[in-house]
């Protein structure tokens, strides 16, 4: 079984924590995940990547540069060396700097600030999924090209997790979901995309997609998208929305979920504060 993404009649839409709390804490960090929790996200957004070695981690980038300040790519380096890189201190250094910034918006965005001083490292998949107890469900982005052999590792800890059954697998790359589904052909799965190139249904159908997951500017081109696709029983959830007015028309709009950086302003605001 798979946690559905589909709202429930009457009930908001899903918040769904864009690499965690990561407006406020150092993306794709446990930090950021359990802030995210702690803010009342029922989801995360995370990206998974191999290292060299083959251990699915959670990390955005291709290269460990921008949020690590080392150099290499993920699938270049060992989990052991992945393991030893600060993954926060980019991150606090900047919150300071925008602190100190005499131009900044004033605006509260902080669920609670970082802690200065934590160390923060690249998490693998095995570690959050630890902690992905019930109640906490996590959208997986393979992210980037994926060998079959790749997608497997993934899937294989995945089902030694205990916590399976809280994820739902998508990606923008549809060699790495006809992996998924090769694999295991009745794994619902979401396909992630930026236009609308192929037609939404079809492209649904030809993967057994159970999720529909686009920028969300294209849902203010298509806003008919929602609906059509709902009749297909299929759920829809915009990525990444950080704006309230954006937040109201694609919640007025219907979609099943909001992935944003935001997750406790977004909490917040479903809640009419
Ligand atoms: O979940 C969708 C969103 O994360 C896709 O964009 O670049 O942040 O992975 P990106
Ligand atoms: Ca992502």
């Amino acid at each position: 079984v798979t946690p559905s993404l589909r709202r429930v009649a009457g009930a908001p839409p899903a918040v769904i924590a864009h690499r965690g709390a990561s407006a406020d804490h150092p993306e794709n960090t446990m930090a950021a995940f359990e802030a995210a929790w702690a803010a009342g996200a029922s989801w995360l957004e995370t990206d998974v990547q191999p290292t060299v070695d083959g251990v699915p981690v959670l990390l955005h980038d291709d290269s460990v540069e921008r949020t690590t300040g080392s150099t290499g790519t993920v699938r270049a380096l060992t989990s052991a060396q992945l393991a030893e890189l600060d993954a926060g201190s980019w991150f606090l250094r900047d919150a300071v700097a925008a602190a100190a910034d005499p131009n900044r918006d004033p605006s509260p965005g902080s669920d609670r600030p970082p802690t200065a001083g934590a160390v923060h490292r690249i998490p693998t998949l095995a570690q959050l999924l630890a902690a992905l107890t019930p109640g906490r469900r996590l959208l997986l982005e393979i992210k980037g090209a994926h060998t079959r052999a790749q997608v497997a590792a993934v899937l294989d800890v995945l089902g030694r997790s205990g916590a399976d059954d809280r994820v739902l697998v998508q990606s923008f790359e549809l060699d790495a979901l006809g992996h998924v589904r090769a694999l295991q052909p009745h794994r619902p799965v979401g396909v992630l995309v930026e236009d609308v190139a192929l037609d939404p249904v079809q492209l649904c159908r030809d993967l057994g997609a159970v999720a529909w997951n686009p920028w969300f500017g294209l849902l203010d081109e298509r806003p008919g998208l929602v609906a059509e696709l709902h009749g297909y029983g299929v759920a829809v959830a915009p990525w990444t929305v950080d704006d309230p007015a954006a937040w109201q028309r694609l919640d007025d709009l219907g979609v099943d979920g909001l992935i944003t950086n935001r997750p406790g302003a977004l909490v917040r605001r479903l809640a009419g504060h």
